[in-house]
């Protein structure tokens, strides 16, 4: 159990040590005030507040003592609604703050059993820490063993278990990702992933490098082939009897990009161990789905490999050809997820799916457009539109982005059916979107694709600006709820 125990309650009788209790303050005409709650705060509505540094300001914390030598942990709440995404944030944000603390007690308002889970949801997953690699420095303090909601709107044991399975998740994702690239490459990967999905009933296959090359994956095997840790394609299929759909799951890992022969400057190369975190979101989310048992068909497909340098990489003008017979000319090897992704798009494809799905933290250009906190989301059919829903359903932010056809020319190539990348082109992320669109299969005869989205997580992948919500550094295991909610709209 890699997360604490969760768990909701109607009243709290009494304060115990080592436990904290998290209470909202508002701005009543700039006073900070106490608002309603389920936990006892008669001797907290007797203090000034402001002399106590109370701010009030939305997420803003401070600490005051509670009776038995136990916590109170006042939260701001602005001048904001409760809502459930609101509700998240702030359960995140307590938790983040309360590291040290044996057990959460939140005594926040929620006015359904909706906004209870969220604020739990948030609550756990801004517990959330990496100490695996701490030598010396090891993370000091008690680690959260329970979190408790104190709400009249109890939510059904169903629903609590859902909820542990998705913290879980996210836990998971967030571990493979803030992983340095010396202990995660392209074998580790698949063995973690295949570890993982045991007794959860799903298949896993594995390519190795030679199987790649008979079986046509030349985006996958020029991307890896620069580097002595060979790639891997990673299969998990999970197909529940009396399946209502069939999605896949395609996913960018990237051990490590230091962008090939066209190399990174040095900065920008700070990073790219995150680059395989669409494969490990769409892995977690398919093992997620199983454990669920939700009656939808759900095909991962992990394409892994490390983008190095050496005297067998890929050079810029090699032309390859993809798993669909495509030939494309790698004019940027550092537009080298789109080459693993074009394999991995391909072979999801041969199985004529209802929709697929691909997660990639595919261009620098997501987010000089859409900043720190939005994904990019692209493609045709009803796949975006559903990935909208999920994604608002889950909490998570996506933006539609458009597919412009009259940039297609730019990667027109002189020899091969497509060129990768073209240096000082605009839209770098809609070109990235455009040249994926063309390794999605048809569904029929008449040659009409299937319905596609694309999702660049570069922005979402990691944080490293200031934690926020439920947002602590490093790995957020953004998209995974999103996938999720997409299995669930269809169950
Ligand atoms: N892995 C990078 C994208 C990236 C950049 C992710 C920053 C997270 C943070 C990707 O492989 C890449 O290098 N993309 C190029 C594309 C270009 C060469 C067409 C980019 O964004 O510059
Ligand atoms: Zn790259
Ligand atoms: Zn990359």
């Amino acid at each position: 159990m890699t997360i604490p125990k969760l768990s909701f309650a109607t009243k709290v009788t009494a304060f115990t040590k080592g436990s904290a209790y998290v209470i909202g303050v508002e701005l009543k005409s700039g006073k900070p005030t106490i608002i309603e709650s389920a936990i006892a705060t008669d001797e907290l509505k007797k203090l000034d507040l402001d002399g106590f540094g109370v701010k009030g300001t939305f997420e803003a914390v401070t600490r005051l003592p509670a009776p038995n030598g136990a916590v109170f942990l006042l939260i701001g709440i602005g001048n904001k609604q409760l809502t459930a995404d609101v509700l998240r944030e702030l359960g995140g944000a307590a938790a983040r703050n309360l590291i040290d603390q044996k057990e959460l007690v939140f005594g926040l308002p929620t006015a359904s059993k909706t906004e209870a889970i969220a604020l739990l949801e948030g609550a756990s997953l801004g517990q959330y820490q990496f100490g695996a690699y701490k030598g010396l420095n090891k993370l000091t303090g008690a680690k959260t063993a329970k979190i408790t909601v104190v709400t009249t709107h109890k939510p059904a044991t169903e629903s609590l278990r859902r909820l542990e399975i998705l913290c879980e998740t996210v836990s998971s994702v967030k571990n493979l990702v803030n992983s340095p690239a010396n202990d995660i490459y392209p074998q580790t990967l698949a063995g973690a992933l295949q570890k993982a999905a045991r007794g959860t009933g799903v298949t896993v296959e594995i390519w190795d490098e030679k199987r790649l090359a008979a079986e046509g994956f030349g985006g996958i095997l020029a991307v890896g082939k620069g580097s002595s840790r060979p790639p891997r394609l990673v299969k998990i299929d999970y197909k529940p009897k009396g399946a209502k759909a069939h999605l896949a799951f395609v996913g960018k890992g990237i051990t490590f990009d230091s962008g090939g022969l066209s190399i990174k400057p040095a900065a920008s190369m700070v990073g790219m161990k995150y680059d395989m975190t669409g494969s490990a979101t769409v892995g977690h989310a398919a093992l997620a789905i199983a454990k669920l048992g939700l009656p939808v068909r759900v095909t991962a497909w992990l394409c892994l490999a490390e983008n190095l340098v050496s005297g067998t990489s890929t050079r810029p003008s090699d032309v390859i050809k993809i798993r669909n017979g495509k030939t494309v000319e790698v004019i940027n090897t550092d537009a080298e997820g789109r080459l693993v992704l074009a394999d991995g798009l391909s072979v999801a494809s041969e199985a004529k799916p209802d929709l697929i799905v691909d997660v990639a933290t595919l261009t620098g250009a997501a987010s000089v457009a859409l900043g720190n906190r939005i994904t990019g989301l692209m493609g045709h059919g009803d796949a975006v539109e559903r990935l909208s829903k999920a994604a608002q359903d889950a909490g998570e932010s996506v933006w539609h982005m458009p597919l412009p056809e009259d940039l297609r020319v730019q990667l027109n190539s002189e020899i091969a059916d497509i060129a990768n990348a073209k240096f000082g082109a605009n839209g770098g992320m809609l070109l990235g979107g455009l040249f994926l669109q063309e390794f999605i299969g048809s569904k029929t005869k008449d040659g009409e694709q299937i319905s596609w989205a694309h999702l660049d997580i570069a922005p979402t992948a990691n944080n490293d600006l200031a934690p926020y919500g439920y947002t602590g550094k490093g790995a957020t295991g953004v998209m995974v709820r999103t996938l999720v909610s997409l299995a669930e709209s269809y169950a």
